[in-house]
């Protein structure tokens, strides 16, 4: 099969298309002709040597989510058959024409969505709803979330105003603020020199009950300054860097909590839990058109290290796309 592979830790040089052999489903498992994948800041981390893939993945092809066809099927597999419509998680791999998958971290998709669509949804909306249902996010209550032309952000975004929550963004820009707009965002923030607490409590005086932090470093401790009494905080990202000084009283009083949460890292039984939420309570959002994926580029898989480049450029908004026909 076709890849891309890691030839070296560095730049987007180092990803070149390669040939490999195809893997072949163990038991449980199916093997998928990956249709389309996307680009997830986790691949940029492991380009770079940082993020090395778990033990059962390839460690030099990366690729974290995929939409394709079941191609095969490994003894013991129940619930797909050859031909399936597919999509959902995978540790690493998903540059690739082929992958294998457990059966049950994969979900089917909707009728109709595309191929490009359908690599868009996977990290992003399992992320995000994953997130929000650890923070505990509710109808009528304020959910604030950073990076709202995020691939996660614009799924967290709708996610929110399908439940009916009140949905405060920043981003760092107007431009993606405006974007997110259409997607449900109810209030946006551009904050000035990394602050925007005093800006969320103009608009939600009691604070943000749930709060899905993408970006990290500081923003934590201005997370701190307008959480609502028993306000949750999931961590998601450390874009702007992992360390922050917070003001402990803050939490303290508050009776707040603070959240971390990672997908990658978990076992597989939790990874399947995370996929059998999302494909009980978001695959039927998407397949009425509740929510939608947000693509922002398309690249054919040769061309991935042009798509990590835009990635890098934090221009996007929404999911960059590599095509593996
Ligand atoms: N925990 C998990 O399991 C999990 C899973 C998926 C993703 N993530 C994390 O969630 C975050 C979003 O992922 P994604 O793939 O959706 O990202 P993405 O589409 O690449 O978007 C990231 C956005 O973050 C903003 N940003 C970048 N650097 C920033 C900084 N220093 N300060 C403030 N904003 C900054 C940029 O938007 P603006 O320029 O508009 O501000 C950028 O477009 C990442 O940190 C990623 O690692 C975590």
């Amino acid at each position: 099969m076709r890849a891309i592979a890691i030839t070296k830790p560095g730049g987007p040089e180092v990803l070149q298309l390669v040939e490999k052999q195809n893997p072949e489903p163990s038991r449980g498992e199916v093997r998928v002709r990956v249709r389309a994948t996307a680009v997830n800041r986790a691949d940029l981390l492991q380009r770079m040597g940082a993020y090395p893939a778990p033990a059962d993945s390839p460690p030099d092809i990366p690729g974290l989510e995929i939409a394709g066809e079941v191609d095969s099927v490994g003894p013991g597999v129940e619930r797909l058959k050859v031909g399936d419509r597919v999509f959902g998680l995978v540790g690493g791999g998903g540059y690739a024409e082929y992958v294998v998958s457990h059966e049950r971290a994969l979900a089917k998709v909707p009728d109709g969505m595309s191929w490009e669509a359908a690599a868009a949804v996977p990290e992003a909306f399992i992320t995000a709803h994953d997130a929000m249902t650890r923070g505990e996010a509710k109808t009528g209550e304020v959910l604030l979330v950073h990076a709202v032309g995020s691939g996660v952000g614009t799924a967290a975004v709708q996610l929110g105003r399908a439940l009916g929550a009140m949905v405060i963004g920043t981003a760092r820009t107007a431009d993606k603020l405006e974007r997110a707009k259409d997607l449900g965002l109810d209030h946006g923030i551009v904050p000035a020199s990394g602050k925007f607490a005093d800006m969320v409590k103009q608009v939600a005086p009691d604070g943000a009950a749930c709060t899905l932090e993408l970006v990290g470093g500081t923003y934590l401790a201005e997370d701190l300054r307008c959480v609502t009494t028993l306000g949750r905080i999931v961590l998601v990202g450390l874009m702007a860097g992992a360390m922050s000084e917070l003001d402990l009283r803050l939490l303290l009083n508050r009776r707040a909590s603070i959240i971390g949460t990672v997908l990658r890292a978990r076992p597989l039984e939790e990874k399947i839990m995370a996929v059998r939420a999302f494909e009980s309570q978001v695959v039927p959002l998407l397949a009425r058109g509740a929510v939608r994926p947000v693509v922002d580029q398309v690249f054919p898989l040769a061309d991935a290290a042009k798509a990590h480049e835009r990635m890098a450029s934090n221009a996007g908004f929404g999911k960059i796309i590599l095509r593996c026909d």
